[in-house]
């Protein structure tokens, strides 16, 4: 079955830029969060990357692809979708319980896909009645820049839904790569104890944030900083990245530094409320 309508849940850092590619690409976008306010406001965002793309020398009508984009304001109003992409908090309950409703509105058929950073993909599959039709669909940030994509197999994901999956992904000129489901998966398994201990080495006063990020920078050849890169991802999307981990891995080296902890709680989270270990306030 075709797919020219895509449902992205979740209007944040990585649903808007989902909807921005999905757009980009000729597909018809609901986007859906919990407010029409959040939702305007990531449409402005999409807005921003869609002239960035123009200007980059991107085949991208600004107009027409911010056209194919519909706030649905409700769950419900996402029923006609051909293929759904969840993209809410990193919450295992909020997305169990969006997953059971989904999987009342949306028609058979259809694909329910999960942005998840983490969270075990089989799990949410056993809150839905097509537990065959559940996958992860893992893209990197920021979404409209980063060619990969991980496509996660839950244990009851079937064969077609793969296929359909790696199909959309290819349309969208991502990159899948096949990964079992386990915690993590491969990206952040590898990414988030290495974020950790920069956060630890911060906090134990090893070197400020600026020289941590130096060394991965000029040591490693990295583009950014591990500290640079967690304020980019979200500390909220890191620490319960590395909470899944260290639940479920069981193993203390994914245990979660106080000091990320500590900026969670102070309302910290990175770039998308203006403070993280930097500042991006205006002076
Ligand atoms: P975010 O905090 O920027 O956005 C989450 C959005 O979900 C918010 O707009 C919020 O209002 C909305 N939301 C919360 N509960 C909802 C509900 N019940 N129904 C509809 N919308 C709801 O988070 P971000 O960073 O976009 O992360 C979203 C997902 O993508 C998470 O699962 C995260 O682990 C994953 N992810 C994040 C990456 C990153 O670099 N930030 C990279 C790859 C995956």
């Amino acid at each position: 079955m075709s797919i020219t309508t895509l449902a992205v849940i979740g209007a944040g850092t990585m649903g808007h830029g989902i909807a921005q590619v999905a757009a980009a690409h000729g597909l018809n976008v609901l986007l859906h969060d919990v407010s029409l306010d959040l939702i305007h406001a990531a449409r402005e965002r999409i807005r921003r990357g869609l002239e960035r793309m123009a200007e980059k020398g991107k085949v991208v009508n600004v107009e027409l692809a911010l056209g194919r984009i519909t706030a649905a304001t409700q769950v419900e109003d996402v029923s006609l979708a051909d293929f759904v992409i969840e993209a809410v908090v990193e919450n295992a309950e909020v997305k169990g319980d969006l997953f059971r409703r989904l999987d009342a509105v949306c028609r058979p058929h259809v694909i329910l896909a999960s942005n998840t950073s983490s969270i075990s993909i089989t799990r949410l599959a056993a809150a839905t009645q097509r537990p065959d039709k559940v996958i992860g669909l893992h893209f990197f940030n920021p979404v409209p820049v980063m060619s990969l994509v991980e496509v996660i197999r839950g244990m009851q994901t079937s064969d077609a839904t793969l296929r359909t999956t790696i199909t959309l992904a290819e349309t969208l000129g991502k990159t899948p790569v096949e990964v079992k489901d386990t915690p993590g998966f491969i990206a952040n398994r590898m990414l988030l104890p290495f974020i950790n201990e920069a956060c630890y080495a911060l906090m134990e006063g090893v070197a400020s944030a600026e020289n941590i990020d130096k060394v991965a920078q000029l040591g490693f050849n990295h583009p950014m900083g591990p500290l640079a890169l967690a304020d980019l991802i979200g500390l909220d999307v890191c620490l319960a990245i590395l909470e899944v981990l260290h639940r479920e891995l069981g193993e203390d080296k994914y245990r979660p530094c106080p000091l990320l902890r500590k900026y969670v709680e102070a309302g910290w989270l990175g770039r998308k409320t203006g403070k993280g270990f930097y500042s991006y306030r205006e002076q």
